[in-house]
């Protein structure tokens, strides 16, 4: 983890006031320039998730972690999207975050062609940058209940990962409160 939260604190950059006076935004876009940092998120990420069976993309950053990290361990990835952007049935979820409110989708048959292995805790992984209130990390966490319960899997354990985080929120706290069976993990707690 050491490793990876070097990467990610070189990377990373801070933009005070944006996109609201009041708020500062971490940005994460740097890490994507280097080949050999994100390579050490995704390191990490190897080494902490490694019986994951399904990843959950949280739109917009969350889309390109999901996906390199699914790609490199061969394993599914969904997409979680804002309203509207997906095509036919959707669970959908309404939720306020740091600077605004929004709502999350995803589409209700998209895990029709998934089997968990027997005897296993089907595991989903969601994926996103920034832990800010936790509002986004709630509705998605509700849409993939949503969603793996409308497939038929029962038996499942939700674990999140985040890039980085901004302590003073207490989302951590508010999600932890709200879900005491999800584990949150947070490679550059800030
Ligand atoms: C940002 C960030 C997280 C969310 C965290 O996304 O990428 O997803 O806010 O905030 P919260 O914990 O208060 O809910 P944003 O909705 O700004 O949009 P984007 O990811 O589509 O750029
Ligand atoms: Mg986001």
């Amino acid at each position: 983890q050491n490793q990876a939260c070097d990467a990610v604190r070189k990377s990373m950059k801070f933009f005070p006031d944006w996109p609201n006076k009041g708020v500062g935004f971490q940005d994460i876009s740097g890490l994507f320039l280097s080949h050999e940092k994100f390579n050490k998120v995704l390191d990490y990420y190897s080494y902490r998730f490694n019986d994951v069976d399904l990843i959950v993309c949280l739109e917009a950053r969350g889309f390109v972690l999901g996906t390199a990290f699914a790609q490199s361990m061969k394993l599914p990835f969904i997409l979680i999207r804002k309203k509207g952007k997906l095509p036919g049935p959707c669970y959908r979820e309404s939720y306020k975050k740091e600077y605004g409110a929004d709502e999350f989708e995803v589409q209700e048959n998209i895990l029709s062609g998934i089997t968990p292995k027997p005897g296993k805790k089907f595991h989903v992984l969601i994926m996103d940058d920034i832990l800010a209130t936790g509002g986004t990390l709630c509705a998605s966490i509700e849409l993939v209940k949503k969603v793996l319960i409308g497939n038929g899997i029962k038996d499942f354990k939700i674990s999140t990962s985040l890039i980085s985080s901004v302590k003073v929120l207490n989302g951590k706290e508010k999600i932890y409160e709200k879900y005491n069976d999800v584990s949150i993990d947070i490679i550059n707690e800030m």
